[in-house]
């Protein structure tokens, strides 16, 4: 029996670039949201050997390159088992739109393949061979609210928050995040510099900033002014205009691509409590405080030409209760 599952998509809240390390990855800092969209993942395994990946998206490889090829190698050798495996992706989500799509495909196949093998993997495990194939992966072994440090696959659940409203608009423009690292260090010397240190003064403020905003964010308090009673919102996760959480993304990919900083200026008109770049875009999202004013945003990029959808964000309960189709 093929094991179906979703696999579903994720938004930076804030993302604060450090110095990049000895490694050649930058030292990260960033909230992981998972939202309602999705992909789906059918994965089957028989008598055999061999991976074979299958979708109608041509822009998804079909070879060791893809994510979802990667993981289901290092889970065999890892559980010591042999089989042909055989992963169908429905695509639903953009490639390569700072929504991790990649990045989650390959953890539901993971999560598929040890249903389909009818053995799991240790915690620790699992954790290694995200990393090992992605900073983007080991945040979808959690799910919800999470903080994502180191070059972002260190993950830490976060308090989970309350489901609301969400618009995510995707232009089509490839934005390569290799070289939207680079232009940062480009732009921002003086991070290269003080490189090895991880609260230096770069262009964006300091990582430390970020660590405050968070702070403020979750414990319902703005540069230490406690919030008065009614005045924090019913839904914490739209406090996050008051800590003034950012993405360092924006300031090399909006220069670059003026039409991304548009689409988030039509969410704020259009009543976006809060609005910003996921990860290194072309998403752009918009957080809602009703279903309805997230339809209607929608609509008006749709409308304007940019491919957008009305969705909500995911809490980790959720997140493992529907991830499983059958
Ligand atoms: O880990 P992942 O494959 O998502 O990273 C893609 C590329 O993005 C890396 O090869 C690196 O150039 C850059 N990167 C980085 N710092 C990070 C994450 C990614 O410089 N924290």
């Amino acid at each position: 029996m093929p094991t179906n599952i979703r696999s579903y998509a994720k938004i930076n809240i804030g993302l604060r670039i450090g110095s990049r390390r000895e490694d050649g990855f930058h030292e990260l800092r960033t909230v992981y949201q998972t939202i309602a969209l999705h992909d789906v993942i059918r994965v089957q395994t028989a008598r055999g050997m061999g991976i074979e990946i299958r979708c109608k998206n041509p822009k998804v490889p079909d070879d060791e390159t893809n994510t979802c090829w990667r993981v289901t190698e290092r889970v065999l050798k890892a559980l010591k088992k042999r089989a042909k495996v055989s992963i169908t992706i429905t695509k639903n989500l953009p490639v390569q739109g700072g929504l991790g799509a990649g990045s989650s495909n390959a953890v539901a196949t993971m999560v598929a393949l040890e249903k389909e093998l009818g053995e799991q993997l240790e915690p620790a495990q699992r954790l290694a061979i995200a990393r090992e194939v992605g900073s983007d992966l080991p945040l979808f072994l959690v799910g919800g609210t999470i903080l994502g440090i180191g070059r972002g696959e260190q993950v830490f659940p976060l308090t989970d928050l309350q489901s609301i409203a969400c618009v995510v608009a995707t232009p089509p423009i490839a934005v390569s995040t290799p070289k939207a690292f680079a232009d940062w260090d480009e732009k921002f010397e003086r991070a290269r510099e003080s490189k090895g240190k991880l609260t230096q003064s770069n262009g964006s403020g300091t990582i430390d900033e970020f660590s405050t905003s968070v702070f403020s964010w979750l414990m319902g308090t703005t540069a230490g002014v406690p919030a008065k009673s009614g005045d924090r919102a019913e839904t914490p996760l739209l406090d996050l205009v008051r800590a003034g959480i950012e993405n360092d993304f924006e300031r090399v990919v909006f220069p670059q691509y003026p039409e991304l900083r548009d689409v988030k200026r039509v969410l704020e008109r259009e009543g976006a409590k809060y609005a910003s770049l996921s990860g290194s875009g072309s998403t752009v999202y918009g957080l809602f405080e009703t279903a309805e004013a997230a339809e209607k945003a929608a609509a008006k990029l749709e409308a304007k030409g940019v491919p957008a959808s009305a969705t909500r964000t995911v809490d980790r309960a959720e997140y493992w209760r529907d991830i499983w189709i059958g």
